[in-house]
């Protein structure tokens, strides 16, 4: 997996959310609110799943 920053910043992290059992914390300062709400997506170096289980693609 691509990563540079660690702290939610470059976006490099950034992959693809298939499916989510929860909700998705996102704790990142890359995406905005717009791709947050779509849940399609998640920075994965700071953010997490509020839930049980989260599948993405790498
Ligand atoms: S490594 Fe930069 S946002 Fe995750």
């Amino acid at each position: 997996m691509l990563y540079d920053c660690l702290r939610g910043e470059c976006g490099l992290c950034r992959v693809r959310v298939r499916a989510v059992e929860g909700v998705l914390d996102h704790r990142d300062v890359f995406l905005s609110e717009r791709q947050r709400a779509a849940t399609t997506e998640m920075c994965v170096c700071v953010s997490r799943v509020a839930g049980t289980r989260v599948e993405i693609d790498c």
